[in-house]
């Protein structure tokens, strides 16, 4: 295990979204303890290429390894340990109460749902619920109905049920999209902390200035990797307009990155 590496990564990946080469090669190690921001143009194959790395998509060539382990080998019950999705625009149940929808994630326990347990819940379980509540700054509205929440809240309850199994990997797909940017940088500061903690955190973000806070940055042109590295090696005027188009300034503020647009 010590030399394996700590990281969920693809090996010259291909994956098709229909009939369509959407992932062309990726090749990526996304580490432990490290936060990786994928970024890329619209239909650059970015949420493919996640899901790839899920195992929640056929692939056509390639491999995905997790600590060095082909993820093909992995069994369901490791995979879903193991790997955390919060996927773009998740609903959460409407009516139910937050700590439910967290409890859910453990896959224990008798459901209301009509799911089957495959285990019964333990005071593990009951000890995982409390500390992901916790860790999330859910705990005060533990027992509100998720309707009753605003959509930051809601994006924090949908984090708490994904880290609540203990994954080593947790990716995202587009979390801030409907958060204004108070919470938008709030849902990064969580994740950062988890990610102190030991946990991979790779997340497709559309906001190139947050992707900049970012420990490092994949950036994904037509299925490719056009650049990869820290985000003042990726984030540079001549990538930006080479995946976008886009004419931009990159100017460097205290110890940030800022993108602004010319066009
Ligand atoms: N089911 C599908 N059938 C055909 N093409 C698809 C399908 N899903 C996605 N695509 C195409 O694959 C490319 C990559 O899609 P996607 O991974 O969703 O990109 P991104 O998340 O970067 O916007 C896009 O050009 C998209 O139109
Ligand atoms: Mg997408």
């Amino acid at each position: 295990m010590s030399d394996m590496p700590a990281a969920l990564e693809a090996a010259n990946l291909h994956v098709r979204a229909g009939d369509h080469p959407a992932v062309r090669g990726v090749s990526a190690a996304f580490a432990a303890g490290q936060f990786t921001a994928v970024i890329g143009p619209n239909g650059a194959g970015k949420s493919t290429l996640l899901r790839a790395l899920l195992g929640l998509t056929a692939i056509h060539a390639g491999e995905v390894r997790v600590d060095g382990r082909p993820l093909t080998t992995l069994t369901r019950a490791e995979r879903a340990r193991d790997l955390a999705f919060l996927a773009q625009g998740e609903p959460l149940p409407d009516s139910a109460r937050v700590r439910d929808v967290v409890a859910l994630g453990r896959g224990a326990g008798a459901w209301r749902w009509g799911l089957i347990p495959t285990r019964p819940w333990t005071q593990e379980d009951e000890d995982a619920v409390k500390t992901a509540l916790e860790r999330t700054d859910t705990r005060q509205f533990a027992g509100r109905r998720v309707s009753e929440l605003s959509g930051g809240e809601r994006q924090r309850v949908g984090l708490a049920r994904a880290l609540v199994a203990g994954p080593r990997y947790l990716l995202l797909d587009e979390p801030t999209n409907h958060l204004d940017l108070a919470y938008a940088l709030e849902l990064v500061r969580h994740l950062r902390c988890e990610v102190a903690g030991g946990l991979g955190v790779v997340a497709v973000l559309h906001d190139l200035n947050l992707a900049a806070r970012a420990d490092r940055i994949v950036l994904l042109h037509r299925g490719q990797v056009l650049a990869a590295g820290a985000p003042d090696t990726v984030l540079t005027p001549a990538h930006l307009h080479a995946a976008y188009g886009v004419r931009t300034r990159v100017v460097h503020d205290a110890d940030r990155l800022l993108v602004i647009p010319e066009d």
